[in-house]
């Protein structure tokens, strides 16, 4: 088959990284990178073509195929504008920065009939899959409930050399959170209702340094999640799975899927059980790794990209769903300001039907 032609429109943190797995990639082709740095991300890659316009490098380089991967508050447009032109896309998450905007998208994503991927790259780890398949095969029986942490401290800097993150929108529901409601969706079922408490007791911002969340799953599982970016601690899903160079390895287990026979540690993947499925609190639990293997998920994403742009894999997450991921986390964020009980169904149901789900508290926009 020929190889896939690409494009890169922001070439920032996460940009850079996409443009270095391409290069690296045998099956694609960089046809360019949009920035509106130009010219420093020129001088970075002086043999690739760097476009200030994202549209010339649509027009001019003519890729098959672009990662978006520029501020979120841009991504509906840019998608919207590759739609247009009939171009697949990877878009980083969020899908976008508000419902509307994704319902936009939604929209004109279905009338070009465009094949989508949203990056939420923990779908690809060979853990994440694992754990979901044996959930599907019920090794621990009925899934009861989950109870999860994502704690870090994040140092003075990362707030200085950009205070928007000190401000609604910038906190870690909307920045670090988004990613554990995903990977959730994807393993124990859809997210149906939220009721949330935030705390900014730590730090003093104004957007929240700290969060606890119930969520109701469509299958009635209950989950428990506790977030906060002003806690040391060794569990976060990226410390647990040293994803990333930035958060140092702590192979500890953040999650816990607790079923009717038995308990499942996530990323570690220890199983607790009981003699012959047995389910008595009299008797001896007993407990036994079960193995993954560890792949580079961004890497294994570009894999899945390549093959959703040739039509021989379906996406693995699309518009629609990264909006759904969306809703639900923005949700958090309304329970929290608000003190209720937010149900998500008519929200989904909206947005499946083309139109703008309610919108959310001005407060509750997504930034980076
Ligand atoms: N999946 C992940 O692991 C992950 C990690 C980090 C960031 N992200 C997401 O990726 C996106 C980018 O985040 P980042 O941390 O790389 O940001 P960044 O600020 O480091 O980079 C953004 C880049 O986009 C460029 N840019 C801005 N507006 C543009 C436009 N209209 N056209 C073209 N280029 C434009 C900027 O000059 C900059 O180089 C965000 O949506 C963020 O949420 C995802």
């Amino acid at each position: 088959m020929p190889n896939v032609s690409i494009g890169v429109i922001g070439a920032g943190l996460i940009g850079r990284k996409h443009v270095k797995k391409i290069i690296e990639h045998p099956d694609f082709d960089l046809a360019g990178i949009a920035d509106i740095e130009r010219d420093a991300v020129s001088a970075q890659y002086p043999d690739i073509p760097v476009f200030k316009d994202y549209k010339s490098l649509l027009g001019e380089a003519r890729p098959q195929a672009v990662i978006i991967a520029s501020p979120n508050q841009s991504h509906a447009a840019i998608g919207i504008e590759c739609a247009r032109r009939g171009i697949d896309m990877l878009i980083e998450k969020p899908v976008t920065d508000t419902l509307e905007s994704a319902a936009a998208l939604l929209l004109e994503v279905r009338a070009s009939n465009v094949r989508t991927l949203v990056g939420h790259h923990r779908r690809h780890h060979d853990q994440v899959r694992t754990l979901r398949r044996l959930l599907g095969e019920g090794l621990i029986g009925n899934l009861v409930g989950v109870s999860a942490i994502w704690a870090t401290y994040k140092p003075a800097d990362y707030f200085r050399v950009a205070p928007w993150r000190t401000q609604p929108g910038g906190g870690p529901i909307l920045i670090n959170l988004i990613h554990e409601i995903d990977f959730l969706r994807y393993t124990a079922g859809e997210i149906l209702g939220v009721s949330a408490i935030s705390s900014s007791r730590q730090r003093q911002f104004s957007v929240e340094d700290t969060v606890g969340a119930l969520l109701e799953f469509d299958a009635g599982c209950i989950g428990s999640f506790f977030a906060s970016d002003s806690a040391v601690s060794p569990w976060t899903t990226e410390q647990g799975v040293g994803e990333s160079v930035e958060f140092p390895f702590s192979g500890e287990s953040s999650y816990r899927f607790v079923g009717s026979r038995g308990s499942l540690e996530f990323p570690n993947l220890v199983h607790w059980s009981q003699a012959h499925g047995g389910q008595n609190w009299n008797e001896p639990i007993r407990s036994r790794r079960l193995l993954a293997s560890f792949i580079d998920p961004y890497r294994a994403q570009l894999d899945h990209f390549r093959d959703v742009v040739r039509g021989t894999a379906e996406s693995l997450l699309t518009v629609e769903d990264g909006a759904r991921t969306l809703i639900a986390t923005l949700a958090v964020t309304e329970a929290a300001i608000s003190g209720n009980r937010i149900d998500l169904r008519d929200r989904y149901e909206a947005l499946a039907a083309g139109e703008f789900p309610p919108s959310q508290p001005s407060s509750s926009r997504v930034s980076i």
